[in-house]
This record gives structure tokens, sequence and C-alpha cells, in this order.
């Protein structure tokens, strides 16, 4: 059982991923669509089916089987543990954050700059690194 349940959280983990590293790169481009043409009005649509349709029930799947993990595993007093939880807590932050920037977009009210969803794009990368060497290499 543990074992498919690690899969499942596996899954579900990349699915997260792959929307918390694509939607940032839709935020890029939507800059630079002006409001009110056709290229505007796609961009939200992607938006928001990344969002509702990936990103959102990827995040409860991954969350859910990892907290099964943690208790059948009887990992929750390992200091690894502790340590991904904080990060992985930031990155649910950044997931929140980023559907706000899909109301704001959705809106016509972003007053974020190109620049900052550039480096706000690599955060999920940093975190992800982190997080997979703590579950993998256990270092504490
Ligand atoms: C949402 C809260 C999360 C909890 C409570 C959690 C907890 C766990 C636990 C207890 C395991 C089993 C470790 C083992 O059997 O050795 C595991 C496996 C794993 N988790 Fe998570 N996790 C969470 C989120 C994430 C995220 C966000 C990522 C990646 C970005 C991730 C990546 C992995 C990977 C790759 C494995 C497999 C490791 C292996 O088999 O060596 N987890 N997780």
């Amino acid at each position: 059982m543990y074992v498919w349940i690690k899969t499942l959280h596996v899954i579900a983990v990349i699915a997260w991923m792959a929307g918390m590293l694509y939607l940032p790169r839709l935020f890029v481009y939507h800059c630079e669509a002006a409001i009110g043409s056709q290229q505007s009005e796609t961009f939200k649509l992607m938006e928001r089916r990344l969002l509702k349709a990936i990103i959102n029930p990827a995040m409860i799947m991954t969350w859910l089987p990892g907290l099964y993990l943690a208790w059948a595993g009887q990992w929750f007093s390992a200091p690894w543990l502790h340590a991904k939880l904080v990060l992985v807590l930031v990155l649910s932050g950044v997931h929140g954050f980023f559907s706000r920037c899909v109301k704001d977009f959705a809106a016509d009210r972003n007053s974020r700059s190109q620049k900052f969803y550039r480096i706000i794009n690599e955060v999920p990368t940093l975190l992800m690194i982190g997080i997979v060497i703590l579950v993998v290499v256990k270092p504490f």
C-alpha cells in the first residue's frame, strides 16, 4: 500500500510542478499582450484552466498522500521531513500568490512587471530542488 500511495504522490508532484513552472511563463508572455486583445483573452483562459484543472487538484493530491506517507512511515519525528514541510509550505504560499496573479490578470489589473515574473519563475524550481534532496538523501 505504502509504495502505491508514494507512486500517486510522485505523479501528483510532477503535475503540480509542471503547472507551477509553466504558469509564471504564461504571466511573462501575458505582460506583452495588450489589455483587451485576443491574445490577452487567450492567456486568461489558459491561466485559469491550468490553475483549476491541473495545479489546484495536483496540490491536493500531493498533500493528502504526502501526509499519509508521513504518518504511515512514522516520519513525523524525522528532521528532514520538518525541513521538507517548511519548503512545501513556502511552495504552497507561492501557489496561493500565483492564484492571486491569475485573478489580477483576469480583471486586467496586473501591475507587476515582466521582469518580476521572470524572477519569480525560478522560485518553484529552487524549492523543488531542495525538497527532492531532503526526501531522497534525507541528510538529517
Ligand atoms: C505536501 C506535503 C508533502 C508531504 C507531507 C510529503 C511527504 C513525503 C513522504 C513521507 C515521503 C516518503 C519518503 C520515503 O518513503 O522515504 C515522500 C516521498 C516523496 N516526496 Fe513528498 N511530501 C510532500 C510534498 C512533496 C513535494 C512538493 C515534492 C516535490 C517537489 C515531493 C517529492 C517527493 C518525492 C520525489 C518522493 C519519493 C522519494 C523516494 O522514494 O525516495 N514531496 N513525501
